[in-house]
């Protein structure tokens, strides 16, 4: 098989890459209990609950890690990463309100009982067709199926409309941009009336690439804009970067194409990463041990893999493969559209992180089944897109490989 899809974006560099196979067979690491846990860049020593590990220092001379992050927080998987920047979002807010991180007696009695002032009536804006995760918490910002949120009470929090930008971009700049400034003046709106009501906006979460919700791009001035928003009404901003992190995009993280000094407060993972997890900015450190914790903060094997990864991605140059190969992709998807334009359009994508969209949701889940049938995995995301999410070892002719098959598949529809 032809995998084109990696367990949705969480293989980094392929099936039994050999650097992994050594690290797994590797004798030192044939314990129990691996006392070593490798952030990107740094080798920590440590013990799962002891709380000097949250929030640890890390060292971004050797990471991938840009703008400014001091700290980071591995966490086990996507949602509890996002779900926990979430609370440190909300620590940090209560503390910048209070002045003081010490609360009042009032505020710890009616924290446990779920009461105001403890626990305050603070909001998290969100953007419609944005996915961050399944957890209670998280599943108030995601804005994707019903069926992953039916049942399920949930957090009234602002939601924003997400630019929906229209294809060919170069033919229809005027209107997508019209479109995007619509777009962030409803996003400011909310925060000032919410704020206004007492139902203080503490943060903004986004993805750099809507990726379930259909793989829906802004452009990088969207996302400086909506930067600056955040600053100048004092919210956090935390970019989620679970499925667009990790190099797909021919940039470590997505939001590095948006060349900020000053991109975001916290940065989540995991996929790609292997880890979940988060970096963060020192004021997002909650000042006492486990305000932030769980038992299992991640991991410590999928981090000696992670480290691993990393080497390999550096070594072999996989961010620039990451460009090649999705160059090809996308110029062949270019090609595919302009072949059967009534059934394909808007194909669309930075790096290997491409989609393209078919006429309607049956066709495009026939194509998926037809593709498979033929020794080529892909997956479908929002209503009629197939997105594709290779692992970085996916060269120029896996790309060609994959087209042809793909082109095959099409012309079975007929
Ligand atoms: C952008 C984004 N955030 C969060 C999550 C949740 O991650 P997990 O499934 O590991 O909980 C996902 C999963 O697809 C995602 O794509």
């Amino acid at each position: 098989m032809l995998d084109v899809y990696t367990q949705i974006a969480s293989i980094p560099i392929g099936y039994n890459h050999p650097a992994l196979t050594k690290v797994m067979t590797d004798p030192k690491n044939m314990c129990s209990m691996i006392l070593y846990c490798v952030i990107p860049g740094r080798c920590t020593l440590l013990t799962d609950s002891n709380p000097r590990i949250n929030g640890m220092k890390s060292n971004n001379s050797s990471s991938y890690m840009t703008g400014g992050f001091s700290r980071v927080q591995t966490m086990a998987c996507g949602s509890c990463s996002n779900e926990n920047a979430y609370k440190a979002i909300f620590i940090w807010y209560r503390n910048k309100m209070r002045g003081t991180p010490e609360p009042t007696p009032e505020e710890v009695r009616t924290s446990v009982i779920n009461q105001v002032p403890g626990c305050p009536d603070l909001t998290l804006l969100s953007f419609m067709g944005g996915f961050h995760g399944r957890t209670l918490g998280c599943l108030a910002t995601t804005h994707t199926k019903a069926i992953q949120k039916l049942d399920v009470p949930s957090f009234d929090w602002p939601i924003a409309s997400f630019p929906q930008l229209r294809y060919p971009l170069d033919q229809f700049e005027r209107e997508n941009a019209r479109e995007e400034a619509r777009c962030l003046e409803e996003a400011e709106d909310l925060i000032v009336k919410w704020n206004q009501k007492g139902r203080h906006v503490a943060g903004v979460v986004i993805e750099p690439i809507q990726a379930e919700g259909g793989d829906n791009h802004a452009s990088f001035d969207f996302y400086t804009k909506l930067r600056g928003i955040t600053k100048k009404h004092g919210c956090a901003f935390l970019v989620d970067e679970v499925q667009t992190g990790g190099g797909s995009t021919g940039k470590f993280w997505a939001h590095e194409h948006w060349g900020l000094d000053d991109p975001a407060d916290i940065v989540s993972f995991s996929k790609k990463m292997l880890t979940g997890g988060y970096y963060q900015k020192d004021s997002f450190q909650p000042d006492k041990p486990f305000r932030i914790f769980n038992t299992w903060l991640g991991d410590h094997t999928k981090n000696l893999l992670l480290t691993e990864v990393i080497k390999v991605i550096k070594t072999e140059n996989l961010l620039d493969q990451a460009k090649r190969s999705g160059k090809v992709m996308l110029e062949g998807l270019y090609d595919l559209q302009d072949k059967y334009p009534h059934l394909l359009s808007k194909a669309r994508g930075i790096g290997t992180f491409c989609a393209i969209d078919v006429k309607d949701e049956d066709t495009r889940n026939l194509l998926l089944l037809k593709a498979r049938n033929k020794g080529v995995v892909l997956g479908g995301c929002g209503t009629q897109s197939i997105r594709f999410r290779p692992a970085l070892v996916f060269k120029e002719h896996h790309a060609h490989l994959f087209l042809d098959i793909f082109n095959d598949a099409i012309t079975e529809l007929k």
